[in-house]
């Protein structure tokens, strides 16, 4: 079956399907799987595990539950091990998050789908696929838009995730944060001089867990050099967007103000992500694309 790992080898027209089956449902079209599904979550997660179980809910998929805190992961049983052992009961597809980079790579065996719910600094693909969903449902397309990432870009998976797949389809990327998190990427530190010339705004958080981030900067600096603030929205192109994949550090990335503000698409992005997780699953458990 296939699995959904990465968005470094998507293909633009898979994209664009996966995008218009999200479209479909979220007009209310219906879909009936059968199977269960599990999803194996190592790392915290509130918005992405919980639209993962309603998109299984509305798919008619049976979801087994399964808590890292009360399975054998604790006796020391490994990954592989415990993906086998789902595939071995019966079930069709796994989501995982997990704080190790590629962890899919040992999974290479296993026959079960697997669905990346975020690995590590690595990637994290239906995040990427519900903000392309967002971008394409605000403007009608993806193709030269400019979408200006902010933050910690070296740590974030959210990130590395759009900037693949952005610019595949097209759209022009910029990227701001302090130097120490530029990462690979092509970035600058002037977040003032891109404001008034981009269409989406998408604040990053700061990946604290990842890192030691006080040593560089007080929530405060941060806020003033990188942050979204009330000065810099009113800077913003006229129709343009802020998004950010949550959880927010409110008055670190973004002002607490703006973050229900009239161009915010933070909640509708979250909203999009049960539509386009509900296509992926069916991607996976299906093969329809
Ligand atoms: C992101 C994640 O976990 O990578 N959150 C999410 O899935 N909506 C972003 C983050 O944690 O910063």
């Amino acid at each position: 079956m296939p699995n959904l790992l990465t968005m470094n080898n998507l293909e633009n027209d898979k994209i664009m399907n996966l995008l218009k089956r999200a479209e479909q449902f979220e007009k209310g079209e219906k879909a009936s799987l059968d199977g269960a599904v599990v999803n194996l979550f190592f790392e915290p997660s509130t918005r992405t595990k919980m639209s993962f179980e309603m998109a299984e809910h509305r798919l008619g998929l049976s979801v087994l539950p399964f808590e890292t805190a009360f399975s054998s992961i604790l006796k020391g049983e490994t990954l592989y091990d415990t993906v086998k052992t789902m595939e071995a009961i019966g079930v069709k597809a796994v989501i995982i998050r997990h704080e190790e980079e590629e962890y899919y790579q040992q999974l290479a065996g296993c026959k079960v789908a697997v669905i990346n719910g975020g690995d590590g600094s690595g990637q994290h693909p239906t995040q990427s696929l519900l903000d392309l969903y967002t971008i394409h449902q605000e403007f009608g397309r993806i193709d030269g838009i400019h979408v200006t990432i902010v933050g910690d870009i070296a740590h974030s998976r959210v990130a590395k995730s759009n900037a693949a797949a952005l610019k595949q389809l097209g759209a022009k990327v910029s990227f701001v944060c302090p130097e120490e998190w530029s990462g690979d990427y092509d970035t600058t530190d002037d977040l003032d001089a891109l404001i008034g010339e981009t269409d989406v705004v998408m604040m990053l958080r700061v990946q604290h867990e990842r890192h030691a981030v006080s040593a560089l900067f007080s929530k405060e600096r941060y806020h003033i050099e990188f942050g979204l603030t009330e000065a810099r929205e009113r800077k913003m192109k006229k129709d343009a967007i802020i998004m950010h994949p949550a959880p927010i550090n409110r008055g670190v990335e973004i002002a607490d103000s703006l973050v229900e503000c009239q161009r915010s698409r933070i909640f509708k992005q979250m909203e999009n992500g049960v539509f386009v997780r509900m296509a992926v699953l069916e991607y996976a458990m299906k093969g329809r694309e």
